[in-house]
């Protein structure tokens, strides 16, 4: 498994929540020294995603969140290592940051790719996705903004459909089309390029959040 490398200047990406105590509401301009739309991951692993995404969107800014330090420190060293300015990682539950501290209307975009399953019937309530965070996400999106999610668990996909169908600010569009990967990184994340190469089944699904309703006098 690959170790975090101590000898690499990871600041100017990798978050200290320390730096940030109390639930006040996280201020973006602030927290990237700069300015542009704002797309979200929820448990970024090793940081595929981020990194691709920003080097192809260098006008976003890119926040991943991740409960597991030592990924969120590897992910913060292949975007240092990938020289990108527009990428920044929290290493924190995501839960509680988007239920608390992401302003309302300030995001464009929320991905959450293949979020840990939690087999066994008791740890169930563990999973990240929940009827609370469907809320949290429907809040935190500008009008328009896109909901993207993958996982290979056939059963949670059920369930995520079901949490964001049932929720009447979305609506469900086309995901984005995938490419045929040439290299390693052309892949959407670490876990989608192990599941096919497997061969293993992937689901995906995209929503879009309501426009602005205008009221009419
Ligand atoms: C199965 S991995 C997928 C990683 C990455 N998205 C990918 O597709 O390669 C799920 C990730 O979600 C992270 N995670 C789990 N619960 C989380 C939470 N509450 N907040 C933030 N990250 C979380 C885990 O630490 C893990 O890195």
């Amino acid at each position: 498994m690959t170790r975090p490398r101590a000898d690499l200047d990871v600041s100017s990406v990798f978050l200290d929540p320390a730096a940030f105590p109390g639930d006040d509401p996280l201020s973006w301009n602030a927290l990237f020294g700069d300015d542009g739309p704002v797309v979200l991951e929820i448990g970024s692993g090793k940081g595929l995603f981020l990194a691709n995404a920003a080097q192809a969107r260098p006008d976003h800014r890119f926040f991943g969140i991740e409960i597991a330090k030592k990924y969120a420190r590897l992910a913060a060293e292949r975007v240092v290592k990938a020289g990108l300015s527009n990428v920044r990682l929290w290493p924190g539950d995501a839960g509680h940051l988007m239920a608390k501290r992401v302003v309302p209307g300030s995001l464009r975009e929320v991905h959450v790719y293949f979020p840990d399953p939690w087999w066994k019937k008791r740890h169930r309530k563990r999973r990240v996705f929940n009827e609370k965070l469907v809320d949290s996400i429907a809040k935190a999106l500008t009008p328009g903004g896109e909901l993207h999610v993958a996982t290979d668990v056939e059963e949670y996909f059920g369930v995520i459909r079901e949490l964001v169908g049932a929720d009447t600010r979305f609506t469900e569009i086309d995901p984005p089309a995938l490419g045929d990967p040439e290299h390693d990184h052309d892949y959407l994340t670490n876990f989608e390029r192990k599941y096919r190469i497997e061969g293993r089944p992937v689901y995906r699904s995209s929503y879009r959040l309501q426009e602005a309703v205008t009221a009419v006098s």
